[in-house]
C-alpha cells in the first residue's frame, strides 16, 4: 500500500520525494533547502511544508536544534522558548501546511541543524533531517599594494555560497562604490590611479553587514618633485643655506640626488651650503627615486646677494684737460643687488665732494668713488685728474690746430 500511494504521490509533488520515500505518504515536512548559508545579522527563512493524516488534530508544532533525544521522556526544546532564540524567531506558516519560519539577526552561535517537528492528537512527526544554518561573513581579499596603472581585482569572500543570490556593493573609505558595476563578488579596479587608494569593504545589498576593511595601497614614481630652501628667502654671501628636496611618491623616495648647474654635487634629501658665495648663484636641481621610477625637480637659481666689489672709476674723455673743461669720471662696481648709491672723494679730504654714479671734476687731483648698497660699500683705487691752467698754455704762436683755430676765431 505504501509503495503505491507513494508513487501517485510522487507524481503529484516531486518536492517531497524523500520524505515520502522514508515516511509514510500522509506523514512528512519537506524543507525548501537542506542547507542555508547566510550572512552574519541577516535574516534567514527556512521554507517548510508539512502534511499529516486527514482526521489528524494538531496539537503542538514547534522548531528545534536538536536530533535525538537524551531521555526517552524528556521534551525536544522548543526554540520559540528559547532566550536564546524567542525574540529572533518568528512563525510564518500556518496550521495546515506551512511551517516556514524567519530567524532574524544571526550569529556563528547560530550554526545548527534545525528541525520542525509536530504533534497530533494521535501521534507525532520526529523528522532525522532538518535544515543546516552556516552563518558567514564577509571578507576583502586584495593585494597590499598595486602600481599605478595596473589592474586589481578584489574579492568580497564568503565561507560559503550564499544561499540568497544578492548583489555585492563596495566601498572605498566607506563611501559607497556607486559607479561601478562588477561581477559577481569581484571589484576589478583597472588601470589604477592614486585616488583608488583606500580601505574597502564590501557588503550585500539590502543588508546591513559590511565586512572589515582591506587597506589597499597604490605604488607610484616620484611625481611634483620640488626643491625647498631653508631660511628667510634672502640669501647673502657668506650665509649658509640648505636646499631640501621633497617629492610625493609612494613608498616614498629614500634616494635623492643634487645637480649644480647640471653637475652631480651631492645625494641625500637635504643639501648644505656651509658659507655661499656669489659663485654658487647656479641653477639647482634635485632627483627623487625609488623603485618606481625617478624625477628631477625644476631648476631653481639661488639668487645671492652681495655688497659691491671691483669699484672702479673710469674717465669719459681722453687727452690733455685744459682750467675750464670738465671731466666726468664714472664709478663702476659688481654687486647684487646693483648699487645706487655712490659717494665722491677727492684725496686728503675727508668730507665727499659729489654723488652719484657719475662726477664732474673741475680740478686737479687724485679723486675716487665708493659704491654703497645695503649689504655694504666699497671704495676704488684713485685716479688722477690734471688740468692745465690756461694762463700757463698762453702762446704768442699757436701750436696746434686747435690753437690756431682759436686765434683766427679771435
Ligand atoms: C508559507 O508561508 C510563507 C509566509 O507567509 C510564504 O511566503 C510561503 O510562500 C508559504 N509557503 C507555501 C509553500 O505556501
Ligand atoms: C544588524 O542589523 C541591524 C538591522 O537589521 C542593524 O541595525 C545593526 O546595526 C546590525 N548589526 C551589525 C553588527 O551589523
Ligand atoms: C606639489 O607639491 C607642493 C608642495 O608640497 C604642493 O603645494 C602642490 O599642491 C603639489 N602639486 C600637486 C599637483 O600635487
Ligand atoms: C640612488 O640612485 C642612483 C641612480 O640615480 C643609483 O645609482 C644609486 O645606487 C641609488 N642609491 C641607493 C642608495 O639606492
Ligand atoms: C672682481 O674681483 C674679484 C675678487 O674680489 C676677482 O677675482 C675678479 O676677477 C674681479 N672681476 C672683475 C670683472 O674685475
Ligand atoms: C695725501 O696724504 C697722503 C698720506 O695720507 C700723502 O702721502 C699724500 O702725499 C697726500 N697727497 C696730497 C695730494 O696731499
Ligand atoms: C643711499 O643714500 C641715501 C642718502 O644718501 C640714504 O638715505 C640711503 O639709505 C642710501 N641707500 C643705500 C642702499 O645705501
Amino acid at each position: 500500500i505504501h509503495r503505491f500511494s507513494s508513487s501517485i504521490l510522487l507524481l503529484k509533488d516531486l518536492a517531497l520525494v524523500r520524505i515520502i520515500l522514508v515516511y509514510s505518504a500522509d506523514w512528512g515536512v519537506s524543507y525548501r533547502h537542506s542547507h542555508i548559508c547566510a550572512l552574519k545579522n541577516s535574516s534567514v527563512i527556512m521554507s517548510c511544508t508539512y502534511t499529516y493524516p486527514t482526521g489528524h488534530q494538531i496539537k503542538k508544532m514547534f522548531w528545534t536544534n536538536t536530533k535525538e533525544k537524551k531521555d526517552k521522556h524528556e521534551e525536544f526544546p522548543d526554540l520559540s522558548e528559547d532566550p536564546k532564540y524567542s525574540q529572533r524567531l518568528q512563525y510564518l506558516g500556518d496550521k495546515q501546511q506551512n511551517c516556514t519560519i524567519r530567524l532574524s539577526h544571526v550569529t556563528q552561535k547560530d550554526e545548527h541543524e534545525y528541525y520542525f517537528r509536530f504533534r497530533t492528537d494521535i501521534d507525532q512527526w520526529i523528522g532525522k533531517k532538518g535544515v543546516t544554518l552556516t552563518v558567514t561573513d564577509l571578507q576583502v581579499e586584495a593585494p597590499e599594494s598595486v602600481t599605478e596603472g595596473h589592474s586589481v581585482s578584489l574579492t568580497c569572500k564568503s565561507s560559503c555560497t550564499l544561499t540568497d543570490r544578492a548583489t555585492f556593493i563596495w566601498y572605498r573609505n566607506s563611501q559607497p562604490l556607486t559607479e561601478r558595476r562588477d561581477r559577481n563578488n569581484q571589484l576589478l579596479l583597472q588601470s589604477v590611479r592614486r585616488e583608488d587608494a583606500g580601505r574597502y569593504s564590501c557588503a550585500l545589498h539590502g543588508h546591513s553587514y559590511i565586512s572589515p576593511a582591506a587597506h589597499l595601497s597604490v605604488t607610484y614614481a616620484p611625481k611634483n618633485v620640488s626643491v625647498f630652501i631653508t631660511g628667510s628667502g634672502v640669501i647673502v654671501e657668506g650665509d649658509s643655506v640648505t636646499l631640501s628636496c621633497s617629492s610625493d611618491s609612494n613608498p616614498p623616495a629614500l634616494n635623492f640626488s643634487w645637480f649644480k648647474g647640471g653637475m652631480f654635487v651631492g645625494s641625500g634629501r637635504i643639501y648644505s651650503i656651509s658659507k655661499i658665495s656669489s659663485d654658487d648663484s647656479k641653477k639647482y636641481k634635485c632627483k627623487s627615486r625609488n623603485e618606481h621610477g625617478e624625477k628631477y625637480s625644476d631648476a631653481v637659481t639661488l639668487n645671492i646677494m652681495y655688497s659691491p666689489r671691483n669699484v672702479s672709476v673710469s674717465i669719459s674723455q681722453s687727452g690733455q684737460l685744459w682750467e675750464g673743461d670738465s671731466v666726468t669720471l664714472i664709478c663702476s662696481s659688481d654687486s647684487n643687488p646693483p648699487a645706487l648709491n655712490f659717494s665722491w672723494f677727492k684725496e686728503n679730504q675727508s668730507s665727499a665732494v659729489g654723488s652719484g654714479q657719475s662726477f664732474s671734476a673741475l680740478q686737479s687731483g687724485r679723486f675716487y668713488c665708493e659704491a654703497h648698497n645695503q649689504y655694504g660699500s666699497q671704495r676704488s683705487d684713485a685716479v688722477t685728474v690734471t688740468v692745465k691752467a690756461r694762463s700757463s698754455q698762453k702762446k704768442i704762436f699757436p701750436t696746434t690746430k686747435r690753437e690756431r683755430n682759436q686765434l683766427d676765431q679771435l
